[in-house]
């Protein structure tokens, strides 16, 4: 039996998960999201086209491969009808390539404005939430009053979006928070006759089927580790599992049936929206990070949060989600500094540790650095081949985590992609 390989960020996410699952999108038959929804931007640049995934898996673009939304994610249908019209100029078949588990939670257009009612009642305490609704969707999983994608085809949808509806604008109402629903509506309805035209399956069954035909599957994990929802700075985190784990629950597959999990992180760190981030650079450091490495966030536009490599929190990632090979990202972005730094370790009063506290915030983190220097980016030819201080740097994080690194991207394009022999 096939089985499942799993690629996810462990950082805070934008470690470039779109990218890498394209490129290795060929090797699979079906590519699958199993949590997060429009939070997640997930950017593919290919033949002179730059293009944005939010909720639809990074395969689409591969003849031959079925895409799955599965379960565990929250699909906006007004999101999902705007990618569906963003790829008509690309002539794929979409409806053969893309199926919608009929238990994916569905995100209404209330959801949204809940996010936002709840993220200004929060003040200057608020998460930095992308206010795409994934928190209020997710909350109404959780209080077993959601609609699921199966939904829109019982005859009593509409019945119960109301009730849904209702119970959201009573909340809404405490807040204060004017809701102006029916230009929101009509998209709503409109989109949804879109979603009717698409497969909405048991996608549990499909999968499983696929892995007993010997079919290979790749699940594409957003947002990052650090984000999740359990393990990562609570609560400046996401709504979701965005560990491996999710990936089980996410898709309706056993633990035993997974395969490799690739952990992507960038040569650096990044992170948008509020919450502790040890190693952020401010001033002039952080914001030459952030020119270089085009720091803005693919959704909301936001400019990101720039730092060092964080080794502890980048172990802790790799010890949650069981990674079996490392995918490092932008190493480009370091190739002109001057003077590059990792942290690789923290100190909590006089105790030197490498386990993240409770609390990630700085105030009580004392941070431990070795410093390396930049490269000329273009002697990066092969894998095989790196300039010195870049190989210096690689086998660095390899000792430190223990764990292998198989690829190292250079550029936004496929093609700037270096492999590891035998990979
Ligand atoms: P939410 O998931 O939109 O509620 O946002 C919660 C936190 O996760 C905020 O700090 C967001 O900036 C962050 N976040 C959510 N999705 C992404 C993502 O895809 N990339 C990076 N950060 C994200």
């Amino acid at each position: 039996m096939a089985s499942v390989d799993i690629l996810l960020g462990l950082q805070w996410g934008d470690e470039g998960k779109g990218k890498v699952v394209d490129f290795l999108a060929p090797k699979y038959n079906v590519v699958a999201r199993f949590q997060g929804g429009p939070n997640a931007g997930h950017t593919l640049e290919f033949d002179g086209h730059k293009h944005v995934l939010h909720q639809i898996p990074s395969g689409i673009f591969h003849e031959g491969i079925l895409n799955v939304i599965g379960n565990g994610v929250v699909l906006d249908p007004i999101t999902f009808k705007r990618e569906i019209d963003g790829l008509a100029p690309f002539d794929l078949d979409l409806k053969r390539h893309l199926v919608i588990s009929n238990k994916t939670q569905m995100i209404i257009p209330t959801h949204r404005m809940l996010d936002k009612a709840y993220e200004l009642a929060k003040g200057d305490k608020k998460i930095g939430s992308t206010l795409r609704g994934i928190g209020p969707t997710y909350q109404d999983k959780a209080a077993r009053k959601g609609l699921r994608i199966g939904d829109i085809n019982e005859p009593d949808f509409d019945e119960r979006y109301n009730q849904l509806r209702d119970f959201h604008l009573q909340i809404l109402e405490r807040y204060n928070f004017e809701a102006e629903l029916d230009e929101e509506e009509k998209l709503f309805f409109e989109a949804i006759d879109i979603v009717r035209e698409f497969d909405i399956l048991s996608t549990e069954y499909l999968i499983n089927e696929a892995l007993i035909e010997g079919q290979s599957v790749l699940a594409e994990g957003a947002q990052g580790s650090l984000l999740d929802i359990d393990f990562g700075s609570y609560p400046f985190v996401t709504s979701s599992n965005t560990i491996a784990a999710g990936a089980c629950t996410g898709l309706g597959v056993a633990p035993r049936r997974i395969g490799e999990v690739y952990g992507i992180f960038k040569a650096y760190c990044t992170r948008v929206g509020s919450g502790p981030f040890p190693t952020e650079l401010f001033g002039d450091k952080g914001e030459e990070l952030r020119k270089l490495g085009n720091e803005f966030g693919a959704t909301t536009g936001r400019p990101r949060r720039c730092g060092w490599l964080d080794l502890p929190a980048l172990n802790y990632a790799a010890m949650l989600n069981g990674v079996t090979q490392l995918f490092m990202m932008k190493a480009d972005v370091l190739a002109d500094m001057d003077e590059i730094n990792i942290c690789n370790g923290y100190k909590i009063g006089e105790k030197e540790t490498n386990e993240l506290p409770l609390y990630l915030d700085t105030d009580n983190l004392g941070l431990m650095f070795d410093t390396f220097s930049g490269w000329e980016n273009d002697k990066v030819k092969s894998f095989e081949n790196l300039p010195e201080s870049l190989d210096k740097y690689v086998k660095y994080i390899e000792e430190h985590t223990k764990t292998p690194i198989s690829l190292i991207s250079v550029g936004p394009d496929r093609t700037q992609t270096l492999l590891k022999e035998n990979f």
